[in-house]
């Protein structure tokens, strides 16, 4: 058995959307249970992340890194840190932004350096972009990694409500990431 926590940030609910769809990839295999945590219920209290076997970060791209709330659980963390309670465990993540850039790279940089500080082991996205073949426009909405990203799961959201966007090639990206980290987990316990 393996337990996996999900930790995010959402200010309008379009990565809180996206975090739900890393859930039903980690419950999608079997032996693998998933605790979704809204940061403001961890920031507090982050040692409760301890009892994990992998955590996955995520939070949407504002001013080009990850939002305030979500670095402010990140600063709270560091009493864990001091300690590398997260030492070993598997990490991976997700950002959503407004623009297909948006220079939302930086915020999965900034949580790799995040994880590498609290000794984690970062897990990359691992799915070929589908809009590269020659059969599926370019950027296609429904189109699994879209976007092109390898280092972990993005999503571009437009300017409508979050049951409109992200699109589901967004949300298949992010269904895969958690379904690869639980897989991970049982192979690296
Ligand atoms: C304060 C603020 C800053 C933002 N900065 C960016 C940005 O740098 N790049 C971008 O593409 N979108 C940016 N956006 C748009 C959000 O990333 C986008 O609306 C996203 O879907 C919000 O996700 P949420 O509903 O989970 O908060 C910003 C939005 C806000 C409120």
């Amino acid at each position: 058995m393996s337990k996996i926590a999900i930790v995010y940030h959402s200010g309008f609910g379009h990565t809180e959307v996206q975090a739900k769809a890393v859930v039903s990839g980690v419950t999608s295999v079997n032996g693998v249970s998933a605790d979704l945590f809204e940061v403001a219920l961890v920031t507090d209290n982050p040692e409760q992340l301890n009892a994990y076997n992998a955590i996955i970060f995520g939070a949407p791209t504002y001013m080009g890194s990850l939002s305030a709330p979500f670095k402010a659980f990140m600063d709270a963390s560091s009493k864990v840190w001091f300690n590398q309670g997260w030492k070993d465990k598997l990490a991976a993540g997700f950002t959503n932004s407004g623009s297909m850039s948006g220079d939302k790279f930086n915020s999965l940089v900034q949580l790799t350096t995040f994880a590498a500080q609290h000794s984690m082991l970062w897990v990359s996205l691992g799915q070929m972009n589908e809009s590269s073949s020659p059969d599926i426009a370019s950027g296609h909405p429904e189109a699994v990694n879209r976007i092109g990203a390898y280092l972990s799961a993005m999503a571009q959201s437009d300017n409508l409500p979050a049951d409109q966007t992200p699109p589901s090639g967004d949300l298949k990206t992010a269904e895969q990431l958690g379904k690869r980290v639980a897989e991970a987990s049982l192979r690296w316990q």
